[in-house]
C-alpha cells in the first residue's frame, strides 16, 4: 500500500472521493492551508489523521516546511492535491519531484489557471472536462497522466458545466492514482 498525503483548502469532494474509492494507496495525512476548511473537518470526523497550518503570520518557507515535516512523520509517499489553492515554492517541489500530482478541472493543455469553466463556455467548446497531472514548477504544466471529458450543454453557466465536470473528477482521480502508485 502506498501512503498518499492529501492537501486542500476547501470542501474537499475530491479528497472525499479518493478515501472512498481508495485502491493500492490509502489516506494516511490529510493537509490544508486553510484550519477551517471543511474537507479537514470531515477528514477528522472520520478518524483520518489531518495537519492545519496557516502560512498568515509565519511566512511560505516556515509553512512549508512544517507541512513537509507532517508529511515525513506520516511516512507519505506521494501527495496528491485537491483543491489546493496555494502555488507550492520551487524548492517544495524539487524536494518531492514526480510524487506530486494533481486534478485541474480542464483538458490541459488548455485553461491553466483559474476561471476554466467560465473560459471554455465563452470559447465556444463543445467539450470540457479535467486532468490528473504530474505538478512541476511549471503551474498545471506537468506530465498529464489521466483525462475524462463531458460535453458543453447549451444554456451551460460555469457552475452548471463544473458541477458535470466536478463529477467526472470523482471518478478520474482515485483511479488514475491508483494506477499511478502501481507504476
Ligand atoms: C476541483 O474543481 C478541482 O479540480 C480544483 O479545485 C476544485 C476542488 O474541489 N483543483 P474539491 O475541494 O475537491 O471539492
Amino acid at each position: 500500500m502506498r501512503r498518499v498525503g492529501v492537501l486542500l483548502s476547501g470542501r474537499g469532494s475530491n479528497m472525499i472521493a479518493l478515501v472512498e474509492q481508495a485502491r493500492g494507496y490509502d489516506v494516511v495525512l490529510v493537509a490544508s492551508d486553510k484550519p477551517d476548511a471543511p474537507g479537514l473537518a470531515w477528514a477528522a470526523e472520520h478518524g483520518l489523521p489531518t495537519f492545519a497550518l496557516s502560512p498568515r503570520g509565519i511566512g511560505k518557507p516556515a509553512y512549508e516546511a512544517a507541512l513537509d515535516g507532517a508529511l515525513r512523520e506520516a511516512e507519505v509517499e506521494v501527495i496528491a492535491l485537491a483543491g489546493y489553492m496555494r502555488l507550492l515554492s520551487d524548492a517544495f517541489v524539487a524536494r518531492w519531484r514526480g510524487r506530486i500530482v494533481n486534478i485541474h478541472p480542464s483538458l490541459l493543455p488548455a485553461y491553466k489557471g483559474l476561471d476554466t469553466h467560465a473560459r471554455a463556455i465563452a470559447a465556444g467548446d463543445a467539450r470540457a472536462g479535467c486532468s490528473v497531472h504530474l505538478v512541476t514548477e511549471e503551474l498545471d504544466g506537468g506530465q498529464v497522466l489521466g483525462q475524462a471529458e463531458v460535453p458543453i450543454l447549451p444554456g451551460d453557466t460555469p457552475d452548471t458545466l463544473a458541477a458535470r465536470v466536478l463529477t467526472a473528477e470523482h471518478r478520474l482521480y482515485p483511479c488514475i492514482l491508483s494506477e499511478f502508485v502501481r507504476r
